[in-house]
């Protein structure tokens, strides 16, 4: 293509034809980058010493009429609606699935060839939407996406705007949107059906249905190329017109065994039990998200190193398995005894009573009353966790 950057000078422009300057050198900044990222290393430097003279006071007072100084904040609460992280290149482990992994890269691709492709008339706006159940690592995506493009991640607390009063929302909104135009950046709308699904709430839903009008809005009137991420548990509580605004879209399944294979081996590491049966462990943890995975190596990989253990004991990783699977299904486990049966239930072979026994340091007889649930023996035996 003639002019490889040509949307940073145009947005170096707009920015002063808006008479902001902040606009302006963010996007001279980055063109610096994508210069010395070329090899074009003289080029950069000039701008950069451009920058480096310019009269950051004006900047400043320019910003501050229009209050957009700093962070945007909720006029009702004080709170900063923004949160802003750099996460650092290679920063981030993310576990994909083939098929995730590929659907990213494509987005990944779009962005990074944005101009190449408009001028082909082929780009779609940079925009993805990230769904799927808690704890699959919908979040760490979209850190991973701002840590592989070098840019920094503005994450909406869509909960605090929602939360603010709802008067006030659609101009809280403009706000965050107007900061995110501002700057190179990927703004990430995290926990977005609190804004999404505003429609079959229960509050007012004449005001909410305004929030949604103003989200699209917002969405319309930002440029093409301004990366958005939306993040979303409740796919299907979406308005069918968020989905239309982004043309990039991926579901993240709970971890198929291929990926649960590799989370427990990069997870466990050099704390894998010794004797642990890779695939039954691989089976066992079918239905289980990469959040809880990684709350049971974190848990029993405590126990190992305060006990003074090199490995994790590997019934008390099956145990713990048991045990959240049983919460992430809402069993009510609630005594000792349900333990027990319950992982008598889960894999007898796995929990026979002598390890039942080992495992809670009380007598195979004892093991044998709870799981008969003999009255009284309940409340008799306590463990330490
Ligand atoms: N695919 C994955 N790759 C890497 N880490 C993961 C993955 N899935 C979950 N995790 C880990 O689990 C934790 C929760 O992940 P994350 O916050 O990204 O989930 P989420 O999908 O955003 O969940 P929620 O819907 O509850 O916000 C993180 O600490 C992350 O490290
Ligand atoms: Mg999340």
């Amino acid at each position: 293509m003639a002019f490889p950057h040509l949307s940073e000078v145009l947005k170096i422009l707009d920015g002063a034809l808006k008479s902001n300057a902040t606009m302006s050198t963010n996007y001279a900044g980055l063109l610096a980058d994508k210069l010395e990222q070329a090899g074009e290393r003289e080029e950069a430097a000039r701008i950069r010493e451009r920058l480096a003279r310019a009269p950051t006071a004006i900047a400043h007072a320019q910003d501050a009429a229009r209050g957009t100084f700093g962070l945007p904040v909720d006029s009702d609460s004080r709170l900063e609606t923004i949160d802003e992280s750099r996460p650092a290149k290679d920063s981030i482990r993310l576990h994909l699935s083939g098929g995730t992994a590929a659907r990213i890269g494509d987005f990944l691709e779009s962005v990074r060839h944005y101009d190449q492709l408009r001028a082909a008339k082929a780009a779609s706006p940079l925009r993805l939407l990230i769904f799927g159940q808690p704890g699959t690592g919908k979040t760490q995506t979209a850190r991973w996406v701002a840590s592989e493009l070098q840019l920094p991640l503005l994450t909406v607390r869509c909960d605090t705007l929602i939360s603010s009063l709802l008067g006030q929302t659609s101009k809280n909104l403009r706000r965050v949107f107007d900061h995110a135009e501002q700057r190179p950046c990927v703004l990430f709308l995290d926990e977005f059906d609190a804004l999404g699904s505003a429609r079959g709430n229960e509050r007012d839903v004449g005001e909410l249905q305004r929030v949604v009008i103003a989200l699209l809005q917002n969405i319309d009137a930002l440029p093409e190329n301004v990366i958005v991420i939306a993040a979303s548990n409740h796919e299907k509580l979406l308005d069918p017109a968020i989905w239309r605004r982004f043309p990039f879209q991926i579901s993240m399944p709970l971890p198929d065994p291929a990926l649960r294979d590799d989370m427990w081996t990069t997870l466990l590491g050099q704390y894998a039990p010794a004797d642990l049966d890779w695939n039954t462990l691989i089976d066992k943890s079918a239905g289980a998200s990469g959040a809880l995975i990684e709350q049971i190596v974190l848990d029993t990989k405590r126990k190992a190193i305060l006990n003074a253990k090199p490995q994790i004991d590997k019934s008390e990783l099956f145990r713990r398995l048991a045990l959240a699977l049983a919460l992430a299904q809402g069993r009510s486990i609630a005594s000792i005894g349900d333990e027990v049966r319950w992982l008598r239930d889960w894999d007898a072979k796995a929990f026979s009573i002598r390890e039942l026994a080992r495992l809670y340091n009380i007598s195979t007889r004892q093991i044998n009353h709870l799981i008969r649930g003999d009255h009284g023996d309940e409340g008799k035996y306590t463990r330490a966790r």
